[in-house]
């Protein structure tokens, strides 16, 4: 277990380094990340460089027993490059080429701005990639961060035709996946394929898709080619990283964590909540009455749950925690002693393994004047340092959560290919992909029940049970998993929209789930989607389960001469009424569930509660809602989200925690 810092040298008078260091020396922080803005101070112009001042930095840093982490700075291009070289900037939707003065203003393909990356990280690599107290680094910041996921430049364009060359090999192959023939858009040459912007009415949504995959891997590419770099100069010993944003939904996160030794997020709980939430809830009210200034943790536990699964399971670090108020949300509230005590537990139990606060002190100067850091503007320390002296006494505790891996028994399917493909056509605004997953996630959380968040390519056979909640893009290929997993005993809910598309985006011409149809043996024959405030009402054999069916519904038809499929759930009225809505499938030793109908929390806590009865999976305790559990090894940790005592009942014994406070249990099992 390990407390860090972000640290900006260039932005204090060296004078005072010496007693920010001796200062966060007490409450035990011992490292610091520096320097992934300061390309401008590292290379004042092309070429010349000037490490003078971060080697006295990281001098002072290392004789004072910090282990540093190295930011490779090409988040923040300085202004002499972007000036020389224009073609760097990126370019917009609307054409328009964007302008200097914030920061990720570069575009990721431009073969000029990979050559002056290149300068610099390899600079940057030879002279401090043997240092024995550079530990690792950080590339660039936030891909894709401040809407910067997609760059509409000419080279982009280019990369793009060559990127879809490679995907699909002949013309006529790409025509007939997207299906031009629609509205006349076959192409006859490469060259006349661009990027799907400035279109009258609308374009074409395969070839959108297209456009998002093709933009997320640019900037996987782009980051993998610094981690090459940096791999090929620096000792083994140090470590790569880059620092990703949660629960961001334009970039391929899986892809990203590939190249990297493990990854890392930055975590402000209470700009979650703005950033996400209505993505998340839509019209739905959060699930507790949390306390006003600890954000939500069912967001922030999402994004931590989803962090772990992109390297299937590994802990992660948060590289930046807000430890007291941001500046970047619509209310920036403040935060009281004791809630980053909380955020920090979260995230270890959790399954991070360190935690680096942003920042050292706040800053006196441009975009982020108004935000906290552990030191308030003058220097005298803020929440956030009195808290972090409090987790500091209380390291033991948090070093036994470190040194068990976090495991969980349900796996909750993400793919961002999905959540693309149904962003481009939602069909109602109501629906959201990540929305649906969510519902799923609190049912979880709600019921004390650990989740891995996997991809579609992930091994399957370690969980009891697995939620796929829309697998919307399809193939026989994960339909056999699928079956392979459920014969094995395997316990599956997959839900509405599966089995829809193939990967180009173009709808089966089975009848639906298309190849999952096999595997659910039930046949969608009617779906469609109901406006707010319209639903049709449900019965159902499964406990606990009724209730009303809106936003998207399918009608489901088991055959009649089927064996192991029945019907778990009936709609009531409607153009359905009489129609299954939710079915069952037996194959092999385990289940295969389809729910025709897109859940409320309280819907899905009831299937789930149904499922994890026959497969055996553990709740860690009965919780009521606000009270949050996780679990490393036998430490069961109890967190209260709320400013009131909440009672947990832990396999019989009942168990109050404070508001805003944690409370760790050794159990057995
Ligand atoms: C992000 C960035 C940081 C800083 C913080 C402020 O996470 O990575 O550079 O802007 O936000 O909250
Ligand atoms: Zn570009």
């Amino acid at each position: 277990m390990r407390f860090g810092v972000c640290y900006y040298p260039e932005h204090w008078p060296e004078e005072r380094w010496a007693a920010d260091a001796r200062w966060l020396k007490q409450i035990g922080v011992s490292i610091v990340r520096m320097a992934e803005f300061a390309w401008s101070r590292m290379e004042p112009e092309e070429g010349r460089f000037e490490f003078g001042w971060l080697d006295r930095a990281v001098e002072l840093f290392a004789r004072e027993g910090f282990d540093i982490v190295l930011g490779t700075p090409t988040a923040a291009p300085p202004v002499w490059l972007s000036k020389k070289y224009p073609s760097t900037l990126p370019v917009d939707e609307q054409g328009r080429r964007r302008n200097i003065g914030g920061r990720r203003h570069y575009c990721p393909n431009n073969p000029a701005y990979r050559e002056h990356t290149r300068r610099i990280v390899t600079a940057m690599a030879e002279r401090y990639g043997s240092h024995p107290q550079v530990i690792g680094w950080q590339i660039d910041n936030e891909f894709s961060g401040g809407n910067t996921a997609r760059c509409y430049c000419s080279v982009c364009e280019q990369h793009f035709r060559a990127w879809l060359e490679k995907r699909y090999g002949k013309l006529n192959a790409l025509n007939a996946a997207w299906g031009t023939v629609f509205w006349s858009a076959e192409f006859d040459d490469w060259g006349q394929i661009g990027a799907p912007v400035l279109n009258l009415a609308s374009p074409n949504p395969s070839h959108v898709l297209d456009y998002y995959r093709f933009s997320s891997d640019s900037l996987v590419d782009y980051e993998k080619f610094q981690v090459d770099l940096l791999k090929s100069i620096v000792k083994r010993q140090q470590w790569i990283t880059h620092n990703f944003m949660g629960l961001h939904v334009h970039l391929n996160y899986f892809d990203l964590a590939q190249p990297l030794d493990f990854v890392t997020w930055d975590s402000y709980p209470t700009g979650n909540q703005h950033r996400w939430r209505e993505m998340l809830y839509g019209p739905d009210a959060a699930d507790a009455n949390y306390a006003f200034d600890v954000g939500d943790p069912a967001i922030t536990g999402f994004a931590h749950d989803l962090t772990r699964g992109l390297l299937a399971g590994r802990p992660f670090w948060i590289m930046e925690q807000g430890a007291g108020h941001i500046n970047w949300g619509e209310v920036n509230t403040l935060i009281r002693p004791g809630t980053p005590r909380l955020w920090v537990w979260h995230a270890i139990a959790s399954g991070a393994d360190a935690v680096v606060y942003f920042r050292e002190r706040a800053a006196w100067h441009a975009q982020e004047q108004y935000h906290s850091g552990l030191q308030h503007h003058d220097g005298s320390p803020d929440v956030g340092y009195f808290d972090q002296q409090r987790l500091w006494e209380e390291r033991a505790a948090l070093e036994q959560l470190t040194a068990q891996p976090p495991r969980a028994e349900v796996a909750l399917m993400w793919s961002y290919d999905d959540l693309w493909a149904i962003q481009l056509q939602p069909h109602t605004k109501d629906f959201t992909y990540v929305r649906h997953l969510f519902v799923y996630y609190r049912a979880l959380q709600r019921l004390g029940i650990p989740v891995d968040v996997v991809p579609p390519s992930a091994a399957l056979t370690g969980y009891k049970m697995v939620i796929a909640p829309t697998v919307h893009l399809a193939d026989s290929a994960l339909a056999e998993k699928f079956k392979n997993y459920v014969k094995q005993g395997g316990s599956l809910i997959m839900g509405v929209r599966s089995g829809f598309k193939n990967h180009s985006s173009a709808i089966t011409s089975q009848p639906l789930p298309g190849v999952f149809r096999d595997l659910v043996r039930a046949t969608v024959t009617d779906w469609g989607v109901l406006p707010a405030g319209v639903s049709f009402e449900i019965e159902s054999s499964v406990p606990n389960l009724g209730g009303q069916a809106g936003t998207w519904v399918e009608a489901l038809a088991v055959p009649p001469e089927s064996e192991g499929a029945r019907v778990r759930a009936t709609y009531l009225n409607g153009p359905y009424a009489g129609k299954a809505a939710l079915t069952e499938n037996a194959i092999g030793k385990g289940r295969a569930w389809y729910v025709g109908w897109l859940p409320t929390v309280a819907q899905a806590t009831a299937i789930i509660q149904q499922r994890i009865q026959r497969v055996n999976v553990a709740r860690l305790a009965e919780l009521p809602p606000g009270l949050i559990a996780a679990r490393r090894g036998e430490k069961l940790v109890l967190m209260n989200f709320t400013d009131e005592p909440l009672t947990a009942n832990v396999k019989g014994n009942a168990l109050t925690v404070q508001g805003r406070d944690v409370a760790v249990v050794t159990s057995d099992g």
